[in-house]
């Protein structure tokens, strides 16, 4: 089946009309949304006003995705490592969540998608935390996409906390290492029981993980772009998904 889809943002009618496989649409989708600080640059603008452009190539996103029928959009929004960058920065930054939800949240509700946050909670300033929790809590009955924002995200640090717990239920005995399973761990980690990207989408030219997803990924399509984040367009997510189209998915067999 043959899904035309209408490039409907930020794109002139001459621009072709992508066709896309309705039965091979990537079921979660993730993205390093990289490029924000560079994009102000270029307009001799400070760096926040970059993040707060990001913010509404996040709806952008969401609402392709949604589109396109992606069951799972997980964004990259914030990474353990991004607590080195400049005080007014970081503040800048998590204070995002809860604007972008004060706009968009009512929609998302009535859109039925479902927020989720997986990142570690326990660094987050209580106001940043408690925006993402309303969100989770009111949209927890939805069962249309879910929206999947990493926040205080880093891939070492969530294997490194489930290994350690694998350990303690060793010590305790409720847990023997032989009965530890791939799936297991999956589980345990902060993904819990989402399934693995299909593909994985960075923005802004850098081709590389920045700690996201190392264990959930390792069987990904990666698809790269040189669009800075501010300038995502629905379009942009089309254009990875048709040439996700075009790969084929071998897991180490033989097609
Ligand atoms: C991505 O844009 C947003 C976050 C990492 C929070 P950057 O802020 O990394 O932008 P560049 O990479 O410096 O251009
Ligand atoms: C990765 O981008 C983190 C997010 C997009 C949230 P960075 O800009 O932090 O990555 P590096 O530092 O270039 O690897
Ligand atoms: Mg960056």
């Amino acid at each position: 089946m043959i899904k035309r889809v209408r490039s409907w943002l930020n794109r002139g009618d001459s621009q072709p009309e992508l066709q896309l496989a309705a039965d091979n649409i990537p079921e979660h989708v993730a993205i390093i949304m990289d490029g924000n600080g560079r994009w102000a640059k270029k307009r001799g603008m400070p760096r926040i006003i970059g993040h707060q452009n990001g913010m509404k190539a996040v709806k952008r996103a969401a609402i392709a995705a949604d589109d396109l029928g992606i069951k799972i959009l997980t964004l990259y929004a914030f990474s353990t490592e991004n607590w080195k960058r400049p005080k007014e920065e970081v503040e800048f930054l998590m204070k995002l969540p809860q604007e972008f939800l004060a706009i968009e949240l009512e929609e998302l509700i009535d859109k039925n998608v479902r927020v989720t946050m997986m990142g570690h909670p326990e660094d987050l300033p209580s106001h940043t935390l408690e925006a993402m929790k309303e969100a989770v809590a009111r949209t927890a009955d939805n069962d249309g996409m879910v929206l999947n924002f990493a926040l205080n995200y880093g891939s070492r640090k969530e294997l490194t906390r489930c290994i350690q717990e694998m350990g303690q239920d060793i010590h305790r005995g409720s847990l023997k290492p032989e009965d530890i399973t791939e799936e297991m761990i999956g589980s345990r980690l902060l993904s819990g029981s989402l399934p693995d990207p299909d593909l994985l989408i960075r923005t802004s030219g850098e081709l590389r993980l920045s700690n996201f997803m190392l264990w959930q990924l390792a069987y990904s399509e990666l698809w790269f772009t040189d669009i800075l984040w501010p300038e995502f367009t629905g379009a942009h997510l089309q254009e990875a998904v048709a040439e996700y189209q075009h790969r084929t998915r071998r897991y180490g067999g033989l097609t």
